[in-house]
């Protein structure tokens, strides 16, 4: 199995969009598992209110297992690793948690189509789910960054040349916006 570098950390944390920056940077594939989720079973949203979130965890598991197979640059949705089976699998490949401060979280979990953060007050949910995981996070990452302050390609760069390093890939001269 190809080595992954899988993103991990709470909802709003920048696991997309650096880790879709961090691929192009290296010449790497990159997969969204949420992104999967949605193209093969449609909005997550619509997921929870049908299903229930024990059948998206149940697709979450299958979508993550099957992404690790391919290697690249992965980043998993803020609950993917409350599965044991999740966990065991990220052991074998090389973690990033990227955490962010409450303060800079309140706007980018502003009008989200998040299910889990659509109850009262989705800051308060938002606080109370990732201290909830914060040490799932803590105990499976290799490193850790943090997204709240600066411009996000600061971080980019740093988790580039990290990755680089774990996957044995050449870290070309260019940046990426
Ligand atoms: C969830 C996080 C979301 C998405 C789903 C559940 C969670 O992904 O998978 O809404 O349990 O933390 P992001 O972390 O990309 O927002």
């Amino acid at each position: 199995m190809p080595d992954a570098v899988v993103l991990i950390g709470p909802m709003g944390a920048g696991k997309s969009s650096i880790g879709r920056r961090v691929a192009k940077r290296l010449g790497l594939t990159f997969t969204d598992t949420d992104t999967v989720i949605v193209r093969e079973h449609g909005p997550i949203a619509d997921l929870f209110a049908s299903q229930g979130e024990a059948a998206f965890r149940r697709i979450e598991r299958e979508t993550v297992a099957n992404a690790l197979t391919k290697g690249g640059i992965i980043a998993l949705g803020g609950g993917a690793v409350l599965a044991p089976e999740t966990r065991e699998a990220l052991s074998h490949h090389h973690v990033v948690a990227l955490t962010v401060s409450q303060r800079t979280i309140a706007s980018r979990i502003r009008g989200s189509k998040r299910p889990l953060l659509n109850g009262g007050d989705p800051l308060a949910e938002w606080v109370r789910i990732s201290e909830e995981r914060r040490p799932l996070y803590e105990s499976l990452a290799d490193v850790t960054y943090d997204t709240s302050r600066g411009p996000l390609k600061n971080v980019v760069e740093e988790a580039a040349e990290w990755a680089a390093e774990r996957l044995g890939v050449p870290l070309e001269r260019k940046e990426v916006e």
